[in-house]
């Protein structure tokens, strides 16, 4: 049986490729929309585009416009002044099923047995559902997130965009007390990286959603290579969804993590204790290694998929 999940997404080019690999490989139960990558009106219209491109049966429901205590950032310099840019858009015909993303949360943990969460952008939705409904932290299979950062940073030295972009969130989040909570960090997403070549297979592949998919990457790599020294832009999102579908192709250490929220070089850090004697409870599975080769060959695989449908 498929995993049931909610997508809590920011799209986003890595995202995207999230809805599109967990399309094929979960049952999604809903997508929420956050603002994140861009503004909370481009993230939904976005998850909208891409639901209609894969022909996902669920809804799309948005959520949170600002942080919980701070002011919206976006990052504009990754993805674009859309969240999306490279492809052509698609008229699209959906439109969000509510803007309360926090109550369909709510409602379909407590209406459904065994269902991750996989929050892919700043943890702002999911935070306001743990405060508004404590319950659902016991309700749920786990939590699977990208987001943080065993080793270094991408927007500061030591903070990973999603949980800079809302601390105070992810704080909440992280000191829920999930009783599984698997991580997906900078240290790990590093590791599954696209480049060129991935494009090419892609453009071979030649359906709708491998051509878009292309058309995505063409910008992402670019704007990567621009501002990095990484040849291969990493596809940080997908790493969340593969993390419940083939957790066998990752190594997990359980960990005690916190999120610094103050600090003047380190707001937005998570602290990731590796001492192994620490006092506090090991609140996370922190993924670090992935084996890339199965995980592209996945990837692809799942979009070869679209060609029958
Ligand atoms: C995360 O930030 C966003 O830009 C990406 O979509 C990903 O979720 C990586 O730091
Ligand atoms: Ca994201």
């Amino acid at each position: 049986m498929k995993p049931k999940i909610i997508i809590d997404c920011d799209p986003g080019h890595d995202d995207a490729i999230a809805i599109m690999m967990a399309t094929q490989l979960t049952e999604v139960l809903g997508i929420t929309t956050v603002s994140g990558n861009a503004p909370l009106a481009l993230t939904t219209d976005n998850a909208l585009l891409l639901a209609e491109l894969v022909d996902l049966d669920a809804e799309v429901h948005a959520g949170a416009g600002k942080p919980l205590l701070i002011a919206a950032r976006h990052a504009e310099e990754a993805h674009g002044k859309t969240g999306l840019d490279g492809p052509t858009r698609p008229k699209i015909s959906r439109s969000a099923a509510s803007s309360d993303a926090v109550r369909f949360i709510i409602d379909t943990v407590r209406d459904n047995d065994d269902v991750w969460l996989v929050p892919i952008g700043p943890l702002t939705n999911i935070a306001l559902a743990v405060q508004q409904a404590p319950d659902i932290v016991e309700r749920v299979a786990g939590i699977s997130i990208m987001g943080g950062s065993a080793t270094v940073g991408n927007v500061t030295a030591t903070a990973e965009f999603n949980v800079w972009a809302d601390p105070h969130a992810a704080s909440i989040v992280y000191g829920a007390g999930f009783q599984s909570f698997r991580m997906a960090g900078l240290n790990l997403t590093h590791k599954f990286g696209i480049d060129e070549q991935t494009i090419s297979e892609l453009r071979e592949i030649d359906n709708r959603v491998a051509l878009f998919a292309a058309d995505l990457f063409d910008f992402y790599l670019t704007s990567y290579q621009k501002r990095t020294s990484g040849q291969r832009v990493p596809l940080h999102d997908p790493c969340a969804v593969l993390a419940i579908t083939h957790p066998e192709l990752f190594n997990f250490q359980n960990r005690a993590v916190a999120v610094e929220t103050e600090g003047v070089y380190t707001r937005g850090m998570t602290v990731v204790d590796e001492r192994g004697w620490g006092d506090k409870p090991l609140n996370c599975e922190v993924a670090y290694e992935i084996d890339r080769d199965k995980g592209m060959q996945i990837f692809i695989e799942t979009i070869k998929a679209y060609t029958e449908s």
